[in-house]
């Protein structure tokens, strides 16, 4: 993780040297004053400040600053100011002298990061960061990086590339949770259990097609990902501040250089557009909704009350108190965090509403909600993998659950293979269930008389129709709990899983022609 912490003064990423402080190179701290002082006369290092003759407040500084937000972007903005040095050199801005000069800093900068370069206090935003660090790297030349671009436009950039690059996580997350799934369901298609309605006994299914319940939306999760992932494919670098870059840049270069598959078609939507994170944070709630739901589904089958499954030892907690504890923990903070990810989608749906067009600072703002849902995401579901992973199922339990009352339509279906209408089949079945209620019995316990004195088509072959195994065989229609259909199901649970993360990308070329 890329996680910085604010102590006291300064942002740190952990241990690492700091400017100043032993064990930095003496180019650091020095050099980094030195160009940060000569590049704006100041010591702290601005991308802006030339028509400002007093320095912010620092509240206003505390409340801007962005870098313990944005830092993790510095892979993202290396790559695409790399492909920007590139497009400035094909555009006759710079000399291919100069683009590789900076090109090569832009890689010492990285390895700078790689080794733990932390944030100064003074740096506003990722973008800042880098800048700075560039200048301390090569000198005056990293001024000439910004021409013909802003963060407005480079912000968005580095954004659709870290949500690319997390669409491809995410599926990878996703597909290890449905391999647990697969596993589970292979082993348990002869099980059975009761499946519910309106939190009711409804009817017998096996246990591998309610396990399957529970794969097929995260399928679905997966193919919006891919949509959310497409979405940001979409490159605004280019678009300068609002009105488009000065300079004759080549956008098609950079969107083949990047990976992007295609070129966004207006430079004022291009700042501002965020639809590519209100997708991606949507596709989380939808995810995020679906594991709350798995997880609420196997906390109660966990419960004494249904006994249906025993949690293992890896992914349960003990209590302080209650010595015989034994609690299903990332299961509820599962559930916990479909709120967290529907909170995300809010609060970036509120901030773009009232938006007048083109860049604003409330913008800025995407980044928490994005990285907290992704983040969120990606601890829940290794989490909900490892604990469905090692849970058992007392399959003894769960077909025990199953009362030969749920096999009511059964029976109903029996009178209509008789030849009786399902109305007058329906309104039987429901008096013999009242008669059995009645005796306190479940309706396989009621005598052949009971059953022939309640309708005329009931033979002595009627108590095979309460049969839980019988109910389960029946329904081999595509998508039912029949054993080959659901042996199907799985076989189709299987393939698609084989298929990797389809996150489209463009060639990522390396265009320059010289
Ligand atoms: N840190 C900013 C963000 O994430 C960068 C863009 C700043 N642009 C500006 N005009 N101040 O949105």
């Amino acid at each position: 993780m890329n996680d910085v912490a604010v102590a006291g003064a300064e942002i740190v990423t952990g241990d690492v040297p700091r400017a100043g402080e032993p064990g930095e190179a003496p180019r650091g701290a020095a050099a980094d004053k030195a160009a940060a002082s000569r590049s704006l006369g100041t010591t702290s290092h601005k991308l802006w400040g030339g028509r400002f003759v007093g320095g912010p407040a620092p509240a206003l500084e505390a409340v801007n600053r962005s870098i313990a937000i944005d830092f993790r972007l510095w892979p993202f903005d290396i790559r695409l100011s790399k492909a920007w040095a590139v497009a400035l050199w094909n555009a006759g801005v710079l000399s291919l002298d100069e683009s590789r000069r900076i090109e090569a800093g832009l890689d010492a900068v990285a390895e700078r990061f790689s080794a733990g370069a932390a944030p100064l206090a003074t740096d506003e935003d990722v973008h800042t960061m880098i800048d700075r660090l560039l200048h301390a790297e090569i000198g005056d030349v990293a001024s000439k990086l910004h021409t013909g671009r802003s963060r407005n436009d480079q912000v968005s950039t580095a954004t659709r590339l870290w949500c690319i690059d997390a669409c491809d996580q995410l599926d990878a997350a996703v597909r290890g949770l449905q391999h647990v799934m697969v596993r589970q369901a292979t082993q348990h298609q002869q099980s059975l259990m009761p499946s519910y309605t309106h939190m009711q006994r409804a009817q017998p299914v096996s246990i591998a097609h309610w396990m399957l319940s529970h794969f097929w939306p995260l399928d679905r999760d997966r193919a919006r990902l891919a949509a959310a992932a497409r979405s940001a494919g979409v490159l605004p670098l280019g678009s300068g501040a609002v009105a488009g870059c000065a300079f004759p840049i080549s956008r098609v270069l950079l969107k083949g250089s990047l990976g992007f598959a295609s070129v966004s078609k207006n430079s004022i939507d291009a700042v501002a557009d965020r639809d590519f994170v209100a997708e991606l944070l949507f596709s989380l709630s939808l995810l995020g909704a679906h594991l709350s739901r798995l997880a609420e589904d196997l906390i109660l089958y966990g419960s004494s009350e249904f006994g249906f499954v025993r949690f293992g030892d890896a992914y349960t907690t003990g209590s302080s108190m209650m010595p015989q504890k034994r609690n299903p923990d990332a299961l509820e903070l599962a559930r916990a965090s479909g709120a967290r990810m529907l909170g995300d989608l809010t609060s970036l749906l509120a901030t773009i509403k009232g938006l007048p067009s083109g860049y604003n600072k409330d913008l800025q703002e995407d980044k928490r909600a994005l990285f907290d849902a992704v983040d969120g995401i990606l601890l829940v579901l290794p989490a909900v993998a490892g604990t469905l992973d090692e849970l058992t199922f007392d399959t003894a339990r769960m077909a025990a659950a199953i009362s030969s009352t749920m096999m009511a339509t059964d029976l109903a279906d029996y009178l209509v293979g008789k030849g009786i209408t399902f109305r007058e089949a329906h309104a039987t079945v429901g008096a013999m269930v009242r008669k059995a209620e009645e005796l306190g019995v479940e309706l396989h316990a009621l005598p052949l008389g009971t059953f022939e004195a309640a309708h005329t088509a009931f033979g002595s072959d009627v108590h095979d129709a309460l049969a839980a195994r019988a109910s389960v065989d029946r329904r081999e229609v595509e998508g039912g709990t029949g054993p080959r259909a659901v042996r199907t199901q799985l076989e189709a649970a299987v393939s698609t899983l084989a298929q990797g993360g389809e996150v489209p990308r463009g060639n990522e070329l390396d265009l320059r022609a010289d």
